[in-house]
């Protein structure tokens, strides 16, 4: 019987050990990622450009690489470079996995961005919240969201899975909340944040997932 507890608690042990350096190693990741600035001489950070357009915009052809096109799917100007700043890779990286993963629901959300009333720039409000999950993981609240979903190390798609819930969960938190305007992004932004830290903090079983049943 002793045996056998000792047994669980050296299990129990090495996971809570696994997961604690596996947090530690995710965010060291995901900082070369974000640090890697996007560069126009780089072949494939200019296929990822592309990809994301082809992913979000199927119907519509790209015209030139430097265009007012892009802003179309959120971007502030006429080249999406000048938009990822503080998120470097991270940024363009996660919104490429949504549209890639997810496309059905990418190409809804990008749509619901362009509501007349409520809209927001899609891709500007995608690596805004990549950046929220960065201050997340980096003062170690995600941590709740990862010990629970698995006992083996948090993998980068982990991570990225995390990103796509907070922007489909953002775009349901600003409809709700019905901003005058865009001036009240921050405002907004600063709710939202509070209300996921509260999600991970009240309950230990908070996993930030989503609803799957939902596919669109
Ligand atoms: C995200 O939005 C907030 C509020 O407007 C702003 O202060 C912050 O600089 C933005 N971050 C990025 C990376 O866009």
């Amino acid at each position: 019987m002793v045996i056998i507890i000792v047994f669980r608690f050296e299990q129990s042990f090495k996971v809570c050990l696994c997961q604690i350096c596996g947090y530690k190693r995710l965010k060291a990741e995901i900082e070369i990622i974000r640090t890697t600035k996007y560069d126009s001489q780089n072949e494939e950070h200019e296929e990822k450009l592309q990809q994301l357009w082809t992913l979000l915009m199927p119907d519509v052809k790209l015209e030139k690489r430097i265009s007012k096109q892009w802003t179309e799917i959120g971007f502030q100007g006429d080249n999406p470079m000048t938009d990822f700043r503080g998120m470097g890779m991270l940024g363009l990286n996660q919104l490429l996995y949504f549209a890639s993963i997810y496309t059905e629901k990418s190409r809804n959300l990008l749509s619901h961005s362009k509501h007349p009333k409520y809209g927001y720039s899609y891709a500007i409000v995608s690596i805004n919240m990549t950046s929220l999950l960065y201050e997340i993981l980096s003062n170690g609240a995600l941590r709740t969201h990862f010990y629970n979903i698995k006992t083996e190390k948090p993998s980068l798609q982990d991570f990225h899975e995390v990103y796509c819930y907070l922007f489909l969960e953002f775009d349901k938190f600003w409809f709700d909340e019905k901003p005058k305007d865009i001036m009240e992004f921050g405002r907004v932004r600063k709710k939202f944040k509070q209300e996921i830290l509260h999600r991970l903090m009240s309950e230990s079983t908070t996993v930030l997932k989503m609803d799957i049943s939902k596919e669109s």
